[in-house]
């Protein structure tokens, strides 16, 4: 059983133009680093070395630039066309072959989290387990996210997309982890009244069958969906600030490669080298000190 995790990119960003009129939202700066950078980073830290970007016709080309084949972080890098935005629950279709028989982590690539309490949970072994494990956070405006509907014990009785009238503030993230089920479960769906496949409904799939964890952050865990101008700008405040204070990198794939032990110290010394006239590479040494 290999470790496989799916970074959906796709879609057209309109809640973003004109910024993404000609480039795509994942690839928009966030700080010092391409978005796509800091789900990779999570996807690298819960030990996932082979990854499926899912992306559209126009912007695969530049993904592919970036990242390439990702032998260059000890990894198996690979691509796959979503022609029109269907929604998130069909990346599990397009990512049949891909997923095999194996179980498949997903993350949207323009969700960025942060907290070393976030690091412990993604070496979780439940997280490799039969079912499935979805992540909430409390937020401060619940009616723009898949929401946690508890009943008066506390347990989760259902997950509701984007609720007008959310029953908690706790919103389901976009990091997510199946067993191999998911992809028979992906093919059942029908379009939502957004016209999308929804993802959430996917969850409640597992839900109902008593196979859903809902894992809810610890407070020190930060997240952005950078979706928006100001959770964007926020993010990239955020690991401004968060880097400078700490003096480490978040969201650095070549240094997580490194710390992953899937590249030499000799390979992240030549990329240091690389990026020293944007001061990146000497962010990631000042890293290991
Ligand atoms: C999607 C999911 C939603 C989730 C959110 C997290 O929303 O549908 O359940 O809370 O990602 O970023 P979208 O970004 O497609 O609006």
């Amino acid at each position: 059983m290999s470790k496989k995790g799916i970074i959906l990119s796709g879609g057209t960003g309109t809640r973003l133009f004109p910024l993404t009129k000609a480039v795509s939202k994942q690839l928009l700066p966030v700080y010092d680093k391409p978005m796509i950078y800091y789900p990779l980073s999570i996807l690298m830290k819960a030990g996932i070395s082979e990854v499926l970007i899912i992306s559209t016709p126009d912007d695969m080309p530049k993904f592919k630039k970036l990242l390439g084949d990702g032998t260059r972080l000890g990894m198996e890098i690979t691509y796959t066309i979503q022609e029109n935005p269907s929604g998130i629950g069909e990346a599990f279709i397009l990512a049949e072959d891909f997923i095999g028989k194996d179980p498949v982590a997903l993350i949207l690539g323009d969700n960025i989290f942060h907290g070393s309490s976030m690091d412990k949970l993604l070496i979780d072994p439940q997280l490799d387990g039969p079912g499935a494990t979805v992540f909430a956070i409390e937020v401060d405006a619940p009616e723009k996210y898949g929401v946690v509907h508890k009943d008066s014990s506390g347990k989760v009785i259902k997950l509701l997309e984007k609720p007008k009238n959310p029953p908690t503030n706790l919103a389901v993230t976009g990091l997510y982890f199946y067993d191999n089920k998911v992809v028979d479960i992906a093919k059942t769906l029908r379009p939502s009244a957004r016209g999308e496949y929804e993802i959430t409904d996917i969850n409640n799939v597992y839900l109902e069958r008593g196979e859903l964890s809902v894992s809810v952050f610890e407070k020190g865990v930060t997240w952005f969906d950078a979706g928006g101008f100001d959770a964007l700008y926020k993010a990239a405040t955020f690991v401004k600030d968060e880097q400078n204070s700490t003096g480490n990198m978040i969201g650095a794939i070549e240094l997580v490669a490194y710390q992953n032990g899937w590249i030499s110290k000799q390979d992240l010394d030549d990329m240091c080298i690389h990026y020293h006239n944007s001061g990146y590479g000497g962010k990631i040494a000042c890293s290991l000190l």
